[in-house]
C-alpha cells in the first residue's frame, strides 16, 4: 500500500515556514539580543526554572531533592528521573525543556 505523496510535501512547507518566520523574529530581536547578552547566557537555568516551577509541584515540592534518602546520585539519573515524572505526567516538554530542568536542579540542589 502506498502512501499519499502530498503528506511530505505538506510536512516540507511547514517546515519552511517555520524557518523563514523564525529567521524574521530572529532579526527583531537582535537589537536586545545584544544588549541583553549577559541574560542570554542564564537562560537556559532560567526557563528551567519556570518550567519547573510550572509543571512539577503537582505531586511533590522541592523536598524530595534535599531528603536524606534521595535516590538520584548521578546526573544520569537525574535526566532519567525527569524524564521519567514528565512522561508520567503528559507533561508537553521538548528535549530541550527537560535538559533546561536538568540543568536547574542540577545547579540548585544536586551539583554532579
Ligand atoms: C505524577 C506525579 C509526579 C509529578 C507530576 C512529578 N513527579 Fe517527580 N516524583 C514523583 C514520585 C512518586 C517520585 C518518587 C518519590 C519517592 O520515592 O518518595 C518523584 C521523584 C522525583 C525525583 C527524585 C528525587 C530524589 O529522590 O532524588 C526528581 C528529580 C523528580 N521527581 C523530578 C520531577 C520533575 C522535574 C517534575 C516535573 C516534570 C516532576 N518530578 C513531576 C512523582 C511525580
Amino acid at each position: 500500500m502506498k502512501k499519499p505523496i502530498k503528506q511530505p510535501l505538506h510536512f516540507l512547507l511547514f517546515v519552511t515556514a517555520i524557518c523563514i518566520s523564525s529567521v524574521s523574529c530572529a532579526n527583531d530581536n537582535d537589537e536586545k539580543a545584544a544588549v541583553n547578552s549577559e541574560d542570554e547566557i542564564i537562560a537556559p537555568l532560567t526557563h528551567g526554572e519556570e518550567a519547573h516551577e510550572n509543571h512539577c509541584y503537582k505531586c511533590h515540592t522541592d523536598d524530595v531533592y534535599t531528603r536524606e534518602n534521595r535516590f538520584v546520585k548521578s546526573i544520569d539519573a537525574l535526566s532519567q528521573q525527569v524524564v521519567r515524572c514528565k512522561d508520567g505526567s503528559n507533561v508537553p516538554w521538548f528535549d530541550e525543556d527537560t535538559d533546561a530542568v536538568v540543568q536547574f536542579l542540577n545547579k540548585k540542589y544536586y551539583r554532579f
